[in-house]
């Protein structure tokens, strides 16, 4: 297998080329960058809690350098970020200052969705959020029409819906919000909102969606009410948060690729050490092993306050299933690797429940059966999600990320199983999760 990245002159765009010569070997072990959604937030309430918080194991992709510079925008002070521990001097709840310029969240949906809970919630300071072009066409009104039930005024474009927006920072009052989606990025906006409310806070879903905050917010110190049964959360507010130490496990997003790409070659036994299994982000785990791949977890432990434990993944043959329901939210930034993972499995596999796919990075749906198709693999839309047929034999094929970083990685998984030569362009999207992703990927070639 021969990988090369090239630099495409005078554009920001890189384009990925792999060529077939002799199959992967995906074997010994790796640890993969820290989890993005735990980087997160570990920024964020460090940069609103008092005193100081230190992180280890940040991922240093270019989703968390954006909430970074937000929150170093308004204040915080937050020490290199390329060190080993990060420290972040937090300037307690209510003490954001009001920039000058336009906060720019970049590609990461996380950033915007949950910093616009904490901007609505300041009262006399206004804030103008914006990011790339990806993310000033995801829907917004997901969290701004909770938010503006608790009395938010948010403005945007087309309606109030899209990015820029201008965000006017009120006294809030309390709200109980029923989410008509499963979302981490909803929930977690109203929650933040609910910090610096006066009373009660709720916000339940359809079913449970990753649950990080609720974990780091109790440890840094906010009162929280968790019904599992209601997949409810109430914050009792307002809340004091103190600074904390968080470890941000591996994460298992990105260990997906791996999983998948060790499950379906010939001769593999790799080991993926320290990688966050918290049980509302392990689908891919349950759906893998659903299709009789071999991964057993080794060395299960918990870090400050999620399951971490390291994963050992052999080749076996796969079998087609059928996902849909309760687990699409556990799995929803696996999907388009696990796609992957169907066109080698015996059988056709079918993915529903997943609309929610449409409105990612890109629309993952139509983008992962155009790509794949392109290779020759029988994936067809559905209006939430795909069919799979198994037993692919891939060729090699021009193909496009569509700027999306989860996309780029599965496609370069899909190009290693494929005859003659893969071309991917806007390759460079996968340093939005993980930066180091290709260099790795060569290390098995
Ligand atoms: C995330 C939640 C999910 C996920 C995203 C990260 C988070 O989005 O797809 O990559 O960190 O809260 P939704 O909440 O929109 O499902």
């Amino acid at each position: 297998m021969v990988l090369a990245l090239e630099l495409v002159p005078n554009t920001p765009h890189q384009v990925l080329t792999v060529t077939a010569t002799q199959p992967p070997c995906f074997q010994g072990s790796l640890r993969v960058p820290g989890d993005k959604s735990i980087s997160h937030r570990a920024l964020m309430l460090g940069a609103i809690a008092s005193g100081e918080t230190r992180i280890q194991g940040l991922l240093l992709g270019e989703d968390p350098r954006s909430t970074a510079a937000c929150f170093g925008a308004m204040g915080a002070t937050i020490s290199n970020l390329d060190q080993d521990w990060i420290t972040v001097q937090g300037q307690g709840l209510g003490h954001l200052q009001e920039p000058t310029g336009v906060l720019d969240a970049g590609n990461s949906g996380t950033t915007l969705r949950l910093m616009l809970g904490l901007l609505a919630a300041q009262p006399d300071t206004f804030f103008v959020v914006t990011g790339d072009n990806s993310l000033r066409s995801r829907p917004m009104s997901r969290v701004i029409k909770p938010l503006s039930q608790m009395g938010a005024k948010i403005w945007g474009r087309q309606g109030n819906t899209l990015a820029p927006l201008a965000v006017q920072g009120q006294r809030l009052r309390p709200a109980a919000y029923s989410s008509p989606i499963a979302s981490a990025q909803v929930k977690s906006c109203i929650l933040l909102a609910g910090l610096l409310t006066e009373g009660d806070t709720r916000v339940s879903e359809p079913s449970l969606s990753r649950d990080h905050s609720e974990r780091m917010l109790q440890a840094f110190g906010a009162n929280l009410t968790i019904d599992p049964e209601a997949c409810a959360v109430t914050l009792h507010g307002p809340a004091q948060l103190q600074g904390q130490t968080v470890v941000v496990p591996g994460d298992i997003s990105s260990a997906a690729f791996w999983l998948v790409a060790a499950a379906i070659t010939p001769g593999s036994d790799l080991l993926i050490e320290n990688v966050g299994v918290n049980p509302t982000r392990i689908g891919i785990l349950d759906a893998l092993w659903q299709m009789e791949a071999d991964i057993t977890l080794e060395n299960q432990r918990l870090v400050t306050g999620e399951p971490v434990a390291d994963l050992r993944v052999r080749h076996s043959a796969l079998k087609a299933a059928q996902f849909g329901g309760d687990l699409i939210p556990r799995m929803i930034d696996e999907i388009p690797v696990l796609a992957v993972a169907a066109l080698f499995a015996q059988g056709s596999t079918v993915i529903q429940d997943a609309a929610e796919l449409r409105v990612k990075e890109c629309d993952r749906i139509t983008v992962m059966a155009q790509q794949l198709s392109k290779m020759g693999g029988s994936v067809t839309e559905r209006a939430d999600g795909l069919e799979i047929q198994g037993g692919a034999t891939l060729h090699g094929a021009d193909l496009d990320s569509h700027t999306d970083h989860r996309v780029a990685m599965s496609l370069a998984i899909a190009a290693l199983t494929a005859s003659g030569t893969t071309t991917l362009h806007r390759a460079e999207a996968a340093a939005v999760s993980y930066p180091s992703f290709f260099p790795t990927l060569e290390k098995f070639c």
